[in-house]
């Protein structure tokens, strides 16, 4: 027999779940137990590779800019790292969804809350960069209000030009 306690989703100890994509993914802030499974899904969906200590410092910047989307075991599919680095200013850094967990709502519940908190914590502006030939990704974001600003020439470290994409909040 099974009770409630086998099936309910894990959180981390102070960081709350909130549902999502139908109550199988959970919104909660990041954790520094994350950064395998983020590095992961960021070389899978965005093709870089970074420092462990990268995740740790960016999250003590902001914590609440640094979302992860876990599934019921506690394991993150999803997430969106934000800083706020200029005054007034947000900047998503990194936004992934784990393909399996794509086209469900996942990524825009994601960019929803995080405009929220932007607007919470005063911000006027959001800014980001995207692959040009990332079409969904600038299909997504041409959604969520953002337009393109400007071109960056060689952004990426494989050489592909990037867009930089801003909204006003
Ligand atoms: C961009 C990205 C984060 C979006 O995440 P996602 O979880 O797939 O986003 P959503 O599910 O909210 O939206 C994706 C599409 O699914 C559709 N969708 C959302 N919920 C749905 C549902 N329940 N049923 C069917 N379709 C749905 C949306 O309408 C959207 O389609 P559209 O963009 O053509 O309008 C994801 O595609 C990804 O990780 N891409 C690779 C990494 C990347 O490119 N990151 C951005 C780098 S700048």
């Amino acid at each position: 027999m099974r009770c409630i306690a086998d099936t309910a989703p894990r959180p981390f100890e102070g960081h709350p779940l909130e549902p999502i994509a139908g109550g199988e993914v959970f919104l909660r802030n990041f954790h520094p137990r994350d950064i395998p499974r983020i590095a992961e899904i960021v070389a899978e969906a965005l093709r870089e590779h970074y420092e462990p200590s990268l995740y740790t410092s960016l999250s003590q910047q902001w914590p609440s800019g640094f979302m992860v989307a876990q599934d019921r075991a506690g394991i993150p599919q999803g997430f969106l790292l934000g800083v706020n680095q200029v005054p007034g200013e947000a900047r998503v850094l990194m936004f992934a969804v784990e393909a399996r967990w794509r086209d469900r709502g996942v990524g825009a519940h994601l960019m929803d809350v995080f405009l929220q908190r932007c607007k919470a914590r005063g911000m006027v502006r959001v800014t980001l960069e995207v692959r040009v030939g990332n079409r969904t990704a600038i299909r997504f974001y041409t959604r969520f209000g953002f337009s393109v600003m400007d071109l960056l020439k060689g952004y990426y470290s494989d050489g592909e030009n990037g867009y930089q994409m801003t909204r006003d909040i």
